[in-house]
């Protein structure tokens, strides 16, 4: 087995020497407070085993890291339709691009980029109850920790500047591809990507995720075939125009955030998070990509 604690050691100590750490999301006013120079990482095992790292307790903004935890929701609720409304190509592009939305008829390429994000939000208007409580309770009950919240300042800061967001949902209303009124959609969405989480609260609401759907507790989430195809989607359509590179570099599905978080699994081996602010110019962790290269390198554990 390898020396899993020396190994997150060894890429601790590259990163925080590391001259050039990205750059922090300043478009969500709030974010541009975050000090790039936390890193953190934490590592859960199949036989039960957690490694951390520097900052993996510390809380930060998971956003884009939300919108699988979101499209898990939807699946276990309404599972195959979904795919009427989305669809599973990576789109190639940055993740708040327009352009193809419109060319291809307000059907999003993936919901994983901010477009398909949206319509599994209106999905999940259309099926919970009270959609902002009943999401927040998913996801405490997923990691098993009643602390988890949103950061409603977050939450209103995006609003207050989301204006591709907003053109987005209005052009997914235009092709009646969302069924409840913008403004609902999108302080749905602005809450789920305002969440936030530590490393090690991550791992362990992504386990399920590499354990064939079924969760910490032990309670099942989604079937075998879900969770499967989950990980097919974050593989290819993760990290947006840059999920090419991710696979080539790590070799593991995983999903970014704006905030800088950066959650990878190997199906039935282990969940790893990483928490560095500072993105590249794609959106994603600079050195969180760095790590997560270094990882599989050095653990020659990956899908390939
Ligand atoms: O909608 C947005 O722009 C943000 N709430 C989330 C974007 C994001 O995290 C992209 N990921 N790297």
């Amino acid at each position: 087995m390898p020396d899993f604690q020396g190994i997150l050691e060894s890429i601790y100590q590259d990163a925080i020497k590391a001259n050039d750490k990205g750059t922090v999301a300043t478009y969500i006013p709030e974010l541009a407070h975050i000090d790039k120079n936390n890193f953190g990482i934490h590592l859960r095992t199949f036989d039960g085993n957690e490694y951390g790292i520097g900052d993996y307790n510390k809380p930060f903004s998971i956003q884009s890291i939300s919108k699988v935890l979101a499209l898990s929701k939807a699946m276990a609720l309404v599972s195959e339709t979904i795919w009427n409304r989305v669809d599973v190509e990576p789109s190639g592009h940055p993740f708040n691009q327009l352009a193809l939305l419109e060319i291809e008829n307000g059907i999003p390429r993936n919901p994983l980029i901010n477009s398909g994000a949206i319509v599994i939000a209106d999905i999940l208007i259309s099926n919970l109850k009270n959609p902002k409580e009943d999401f927040l309770s998913y996801v405490r009950d997923l990691t098993g920790d009643d602390t988890i919240n949103y950061n409603k300042t977050v939450a209103h800061s995006e609003k207050m500047t989301g204006f591709k967001n907003y053109a987005a949902a209005n052009l997914l209303k235009s092709f009646k591809n969302l069924k409840n009124p913008v403004e609902e959609v999108l302080d749905f969405y602005f809450h789920q990507c305002s969440i936030e989480m530590t490393c090690s609260q991550l791992t362990k609401a992504f386990y399920f995720l590499s354990n064939k759907g079924t969760c910490l507790l032990n309670k099942t989430r989604l079937t075998k075939t879900q969770a499967k195809r989950i990980n097919a989607i974050m593989l290819t359509c993760g990290f947006y125009d840059e999920a090419g590179e991710f696979a080539f570099e790590v070799g593991l599905p995983g999903k970014s955030g704006v905030g800088g978080g950066i959650v990878a699994l190997l199906p039935d081996h282990f969940v790893i998070t990483t928490w560095s602010p500072g993105l590249n110019k794609k959106g994603n962790s600079k050195l969180g990509m760095l790590a997560l290269e270094q990882f599989t390198t050095k653990t020659k554990l990956s899908v390939f």
